[in-house]
């Protein structure tokens, strides 16, 4: 079962790559040349050279210190200027605009953004092909979402002697900081609202998947005003900790670890002006009963499991299987496994491919001999086979309660599966959980089915039935309990966490419309709706 790595020359023309030496930052509307230190970008794809296997170094991009991961903040701050900069008092309309004009510069540059997520963070070309197209859709929904929002606010109201008019206004700056796994599509699921709504944003990159953003940073510079969007590269802990310490940091938008999100937000001096919105770890469940349809489920089961390695934060990351189809299940499961095909990102029809985080391999290797230690078997043959940066899947049975793979989030390729016999053991395993995000029940007695969902609709914050978790359709919230996340996203409910519904309310008296009135005639606030329609 042995991992094979290319050489330079097997490599079709179109999927090579040359080293990006990225030196250039977006400042206060100017991109400049970065002169001090870079950081390494390792692909986690290695080269067979001569029987030796070499990590390709994609590049470098700039390793900020603390002097210039501020002058970034001072940019936002400026532009915000307390909310009396060209960009918050500009009008949705105008901001829209501008969106749909970096959309248009975005969606020329598809394909070397494509090309960058299968080099820098390993993953196939059908996953990069449709992160980026997802991306761009979720950004024209957003901005549908936004004109709707405002025809429906746009009306005034009127209401124990008051008219009002109840619109939303953004918060400030907007700290925003991604995923290493959805490095462009998750990102711009929090940048672009952020934006959207008014806020200037300082803007770092996730660990893994940075130069895939440089083609972007003209993009943002021809679409939008001076300071709206800066972006800081480097270290976390030297780069974030200054701008969160400032004080000046409105919202912090992150997709990661809750350990990371944990650091970074206490370090803000005023955590009562802070607004988060978090998404964070998962360790998604899925209740496989006894009457579950096998043969059409176990597709679904794999490819909630495993899809992308397992490296997605909604990924099913323990399967409970009823003890009397525990044969049947592994049987079908290892067959539809045996499908599955490792290789390269440019790979036809690949699925397995190398791990970009740096000690990933080893770090899971330890899960699974601890898995082991505990008692469970690998069921596939070349399970947990390493090969640098890549681990064959290993599918474990059974999984013991004692074992670290049983509560900890393994954001990689190793399902463990735990049979069981009483539906409290389960439901037990997520009423302890630290995590609450999502759960999977598969069955078909619309009566026991029922009845969990009643139970785990107070657990986590989506139940699918019958189908594997995960984040999309876009429009449906995402979010999650206890230590899963803070806050909702979805493409309307973005526009929401950042902005705060303000309401400008006077006397509803004839001197209280005459005076409406006339700001409207005269133009004298872009706020308000132009219509005064009662
Ligand atoms: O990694 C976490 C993502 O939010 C998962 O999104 O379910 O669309 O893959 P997805």
């Amino acid at each position: 079962m042995s991992f094979v790595f290319p050489t330079e020359e097997s490599i079709p023309l179109p999927y090579r790559i040359r080293p990006i030496h990225q030196k250039k930052y977006l400042l206060g509307g100017e991109i400049l040349e970065w002169t001090g230190e870079s950081q390494t970008v390792k692909s986690p794809i290695f080269l067979n050279r001569s029987g030796n296997l070499e990590q390709v170094i994609l590049g470098s991009y700039p390793s900020f210190d603390e002097t210039q991961s501020l002058k970034a903040l001072e940019a936002a701050v400026k532009a915000y200027n307390h909310g009396t900069g060209v960009w918050p008092t500009s009008t949705p309309m105008d901001r829209i605009r501008a969106v749909n004009h970096f959309i248009s510069l975005m969606k020329e540059k598809r394909d070397q953004i494509i090309l960058l997520l299968m080099w820098e963070i390993g993953k196939t070309e059908k996953d990069a092909t449709k992160e980026f197209d997802r991306t761009i859709e979720y950004l024209e929904d957003t901005v549908n979402a936004l004109l709707d929002l405002e025809s429906n606010s746009s009306k005034y109201i009127t209401q124990s002697g008051l008219i009002a008019q109840i619109k939303r206004s953004p918060y400030g700056v907007v700290l925003c900081m991604g995923p290493f796994n959805y490095p462009l599509n998750e990102t711009f699921c929090t940048l672009i609202p952020a934006i959207l709504m008014g806020n200037t944003v300082v803007f770092k990159p996730a660990k893994y998947g940075v130069l895939l953003l440089e083609p972007l940073l003209e993009c943002f510079q021809k679409a939008f005003p001076p300071g709206v969007i800066n972006t800081v590269y480097g270290d976390g802990a030297k780069v974030i900790s200054p701008i969160m310490e400032s004080g000046k940091i409105d919202v912090f938008a992150f997709i990661g670890s809750s350990q990371t999100a944990n650091l970074i937000t206490k370090k803000h001096p005023k955590l009562n002006r802070l607004r988060s919105v978090l998404g964070l770890n998962a360790k998604n469940p899925a209740i496989i009963l006894p009457d579950t349809d096998l043969k059409t489920m176990i597709p679904e089961i794999l490819a909630g499991s495993l899809s992308y390695n397992g490296q997605r934060c909604t990924a099913l990351k323990i399967l409970f299987v009823h003890k009397d189809i525990l044969d049947e299940f592994t049987q079908l499961y290892l067959e539809e496994f045996s499908k599955w095909k490792a290789g390269m990102p440019w790979d036809k029809d690949v699925n397995f491919t190398p791990l970009p985080e740096e000690g990933k391999t080893k770090w899971l290797k330890e899960l699974l001999d601890d898995a082991i230690d505990h008692g469970a078997k690998i069921l596939n043959p070349g399970g947990g086979e390493i090969t640098e940066s890549f681990l064959f899947p290993a599918i474990l049975s059974p999984v013991s309660p004692k074992a670290r793979l049983y509560t900890e989030e393994q954001f990689g390729p190793l399902v463990p599966i735990v049979p069981f016999t009483s539906i409290e053991e389960p439901l037990d395993y997520i009423i302890q959980s630290n995590m609450g995000q999502q759960a999977s029940i598969f069955g078909e007695d619309p009566n026991t089915v029922g009845k969990l969902i009643d139970i785990l609709v107070n657990q986590v914050a989506r139940v699918n039935w019958n189908a594997q978790c995960q984040r999309g359709p876009d429009a449906f919230p995402f979010s999650g309990r206890k230590d899963s996340a803070d806050g909702t996203l979805s493409v309307t409910d973005a526009l929401r966490v950042f902005s705060l519904r303000t309401v400008v309310s006077l006397k509803d008296t004839e001197k209280g419309r005459n005076l409406l009135e006339e700001v409207l005639k005269t133009n004298s606030s872009h706020y308000l709706s132009k219509e005064f329609h009662l």
